[in-house]
């Protein structure tokens, strides 16, 4: 009697276990962790919900890791994704609560996507919650474009060193030979006036006047001139360094760094045209209409953005890389059609409180890259016929050089 009891209280106990496991799992249970899924989940988030919602930190809306075991139910997600206002307005308790809590901040409505879209979206969201800390990749200055961009002056001191060198070790030498000629002559008879000048001490003022001494102090006086005007000469217009401070000091260390907002979602144009473009107020607008405080410089700086946008005048920004005139360059060539990352010209934007110019942007360095750099073909049936002519003659991959990158038409009006 008593030992049916405690079994049958085991088997109750443990359907419990089961029950509660279960019905704490099911949420997440549905969700893919196929590779596909995964990937097709980022593209969709990164192109739509990446400026509002990161997965482990909170942004303009809250962060999305866990958000199928704390949201009512899958199926709810599938909604609020889809019509977030129709959720809110059906009464809904989770969503009203959250809504409120989000200072009734609009999510956009996603009409368009299927079931099977937003689920992909969770397998990533499920991935990238589970996934360890990845050690963050920072990309490294491309080598020798980060130097001063004059000559080497470590190569250059080095060569006034040795010179100085010799000149000591010549002296030494030369003293040694006086003292015994001197000493040779002594043993001689010598007329009066030869021993007067034999004798006549070595003074400072016969060093100085002497034709070699004065050689060798024009000859250091030269070299050193000459580096300079080097110096100078390499660095004609070159605008290296140049940080000037901003109106607002806006950083890109916190934005494209620490939130990793895509650079593209700031310079629009750079995948369209000439101009990367600076950001309008507006873009500022989607995000600082609800944060008005950083954690750096408190509300002054935010406050900026609201008056300029408020009084309608557009922010003022410094301008930083400036080609002359004569000189044609277009960002879509470069980071769409040929795919370099921005950084491989700019530097590492994404850790710098303040914009500083990476490279020298002289004709040299456009060039330099060209004559090193193999043509992005694939995948682009334009090239097709440019690269059969190209394999015919040579049998290096093409370069940019190779398809007239080095026409002075095509960079100069
Ligand atoms: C314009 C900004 C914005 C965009 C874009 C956006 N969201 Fe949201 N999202 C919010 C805000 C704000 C909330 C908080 C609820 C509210 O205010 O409506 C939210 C809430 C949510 C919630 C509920 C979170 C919880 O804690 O329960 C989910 C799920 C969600 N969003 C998914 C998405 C997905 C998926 C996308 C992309 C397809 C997306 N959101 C794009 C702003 C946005
Ligand atoms: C949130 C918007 C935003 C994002 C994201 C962003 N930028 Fe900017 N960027 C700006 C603003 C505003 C300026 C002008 C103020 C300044 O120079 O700091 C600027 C200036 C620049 C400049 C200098 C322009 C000049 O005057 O010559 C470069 C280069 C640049 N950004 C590159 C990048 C790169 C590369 C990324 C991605 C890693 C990026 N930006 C991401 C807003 C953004
Ligand atoms: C091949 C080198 C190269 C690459 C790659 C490149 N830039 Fe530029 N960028 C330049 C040069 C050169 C200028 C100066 C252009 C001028 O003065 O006409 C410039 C200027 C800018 C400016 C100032 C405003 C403007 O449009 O002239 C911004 C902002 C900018 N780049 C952002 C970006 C971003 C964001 C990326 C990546 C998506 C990028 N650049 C990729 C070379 C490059
Ligand atoms: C995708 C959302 C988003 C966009 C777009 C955006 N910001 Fe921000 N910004 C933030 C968030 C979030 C913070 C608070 C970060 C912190 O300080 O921790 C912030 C902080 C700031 C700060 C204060 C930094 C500090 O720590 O004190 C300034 C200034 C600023 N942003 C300027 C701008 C300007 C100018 C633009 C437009 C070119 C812009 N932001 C666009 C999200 C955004
Ligand atoms: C980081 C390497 C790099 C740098 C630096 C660079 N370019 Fe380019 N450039 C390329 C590549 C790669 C292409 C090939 C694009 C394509 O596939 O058509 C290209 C193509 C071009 C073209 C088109 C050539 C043609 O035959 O159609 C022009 C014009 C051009 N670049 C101008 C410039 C100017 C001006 C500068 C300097 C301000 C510059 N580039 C700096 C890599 C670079
Ligand atoms: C890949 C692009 C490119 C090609 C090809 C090119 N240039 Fe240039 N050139 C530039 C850029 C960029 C500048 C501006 C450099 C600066 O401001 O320091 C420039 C500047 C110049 C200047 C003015 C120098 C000065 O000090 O102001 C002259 C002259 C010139 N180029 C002539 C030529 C001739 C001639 C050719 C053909 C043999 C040629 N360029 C081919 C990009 C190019």
């Amino acid at each position: 009697m008593n030992r049916n009891f405690i079994s049958s209280a085991c088997k109750f106990l443990s359907l419990v276990f089961v029950f509660a496991f279960l019905s704490f799992t099911s949420n997440a249970q549905d969700i893919s962790t196929e590779p596909a899924a995964i990937s097709a989940g980022e593209a969709l988030f990164n192109a739509n919900c990446k400026a509002c919602h990161r997965v482990k930190t909170q942004l303009v809306g809250p962060a999305l890791q866990d958000v199928y075991n704390r949201a009512p139910s899958i199926d709810w997600i599938k909604s609020f994704v889809k019509n977030s206002s129709g959720v809110i307005a059906s009464g809904d308790d989770y969503a009203n609560k959250l809504y409120n809590q989000y200072n009734k901040t609009q999510m956009t409505a996603f009409s368009s996507f299927k079931d099977e879209d937003i689920m992909n979206i969770l397998a990533y969201v499920k991935a990238e919650t589970e996934k360890k800390e990845d050690a963050k990749k920072v990309p490294t200055p491309t080598p020798g474009q980060s130097d001063g961009g004059g000559v080497s002056s470590t190569y250059l001191n080095v060569i006034l060193g040795g010179m100085l060198l010799i000149l000591v070790l010549l002296l030494v030498i030369l003293g040694f030979l006086v003292s015994a000629l001197k000493r040779f002559l002594d043993q001689k008879e010598l007329s009066e006036e030869d021993k007067e000048i034999v004798n006549s001490p070595i003074t400072f003022g016969s060093v100085t006047r002497s034709s070699g001494f004065i050689f060798i102090v024009v000859f250091l006086c030269g070299s050193l001139g000459f580096k300079a005007v080097i110096n100078g000469l390499y660095s004609v217009g070159v605008q290296q360094g140049y940080a000037p401070k901003q109106p607002i000091a806006f950083s890109h260390k916190i934005h494209a760094g620490q939130m990793e907002i895509d650079c593209k979602y700031c310079h629009v144009g750079v995948m369209k045209g000439k101009s990367a473009t600076i950001p309008s107020v507006n873009i500022c607008m989607n995000c600082h209409n609800q944060i008005k405080a950083g954690t750096q410089t408190g509300e002054g700086e935010i406050a900026k953005i609201t008056a300029a946008w408020e009084n309608k005048k557009p922010i003022e920004w410094v301008r930083i890389h400036n080609l002359p005139d004569l000189a044609y360059f277009n960002h879509s060539q470069h980071v769409n059609v040929a795919g370099v990352e921005c950084q491989t010209c700019h530097g590492p934007i994404e850790t710098m409180d303040v914009v500083r110019q990476h490279s020298l942007l002289t004709m040299g360095w456009c060039i330099d890259c060209h004559r090193k750099t193999d043509v992005n073909t694939k995948g682009n049936a334009y090239y097709d016929k440019l690269v059969e002519l190209h394999n015919k003659s040579k049998k290096t991959p093409m370069k940019v050089e190779d398809e007239g990158g080095l026409e002075c038409s095509k960079c100069h009006y």
